[in-house]
């Protein structure tokens, strides 16, 4: 077995497509064990423990409050995270950028997904940020990237897949927000049983 670790920080609808098709055989050779939230009302920890999945909740705000670096938060995350050995990390909506004080841990093993197509639209309200370059005729699409991170560029690194997502002219934000969503939960699955398959073993 495969063993995921799932970072969240929201909602977590992509934790939940991951822990889905662990269940449900698109996903045969995987598990998620453990799950780490960085706030506390975060909805990815709900979900996590309704599938009786070990949770973390690892807040950096202690951390800013007595001046501790981002490089030590990091570090204590790898430490949290290293008795549940993971294969693979999983950044599901992890809204840190994480230093090499954890992604050297884990080296050609953390992905994450993005909601753009490479180069384009990196950081926050990437879906609002396209939605609005359409309206001012600059795109007539967007679209998801899932991609390795092996360093501390945000939403950068070695492509495993994309996926391009029309815009439509009568779409409302909310609507290119949900079929991006729904393409994100396919494309994530993909993207990790692609990674897992060409994985080499860790110990
Ligand atoms: C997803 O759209 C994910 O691609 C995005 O955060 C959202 C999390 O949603 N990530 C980024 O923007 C990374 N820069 P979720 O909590 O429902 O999975």
């Amino acid at each position: 077995m495969n063993r995921l670790a799932v970072l969240a920080s929201g909602n977590g609808t992509n934790l939940q497509a991951v822990l889905d098709a662990c269940v449900d055989g698109r996903l045969p050779a995987a598990q998620v064990v453990a799950v780490v939230v960085n706030h506390r009302d975060a909805y990815a920890l709900e979900r996590a423990q309704r599938s009786n999945i070990p949770t973390l909740y690892h807040p950096f705000y202690p951390y800013r409050q007595d001046g501790r670096s981002r490089s030590l938060y990091d570090a204590d995350l790898a430490a949290l995270l290293e008795p549940y050995k993971p294969d693979l990390i999983i950044l599901a909506g992890w809204m840190h950028i994480l230093s090499m004080a954890f992604l050297k841990y884990y080296p050609g093993r953390v992905l994450n997904i993005h909601p753009a197509l490479p180069g384009t639209f990196p950081g926050m309200h990437a879906i609002e940020r396209a939605y609005e370059a359409f309206q001012r005729g600059e795109i007539d699409h967007t679209g998801v990237m899932v991609h390795l991170a092996p360093d501390e560029g945000v939403d950068v690194g070695p492509l495993v897949l994309q996926r391009e997502v029309p815009i439509y002219p009568a779409d409302s934000l909310e609507d290119l927000e949900a079929r991006m969503h729904e393409t994100e939960h396919e494309l994530y699955i993909e993207a990790i049983a692609k990674v897992l398959a060409q994985l080499v073993p860790n110990n």
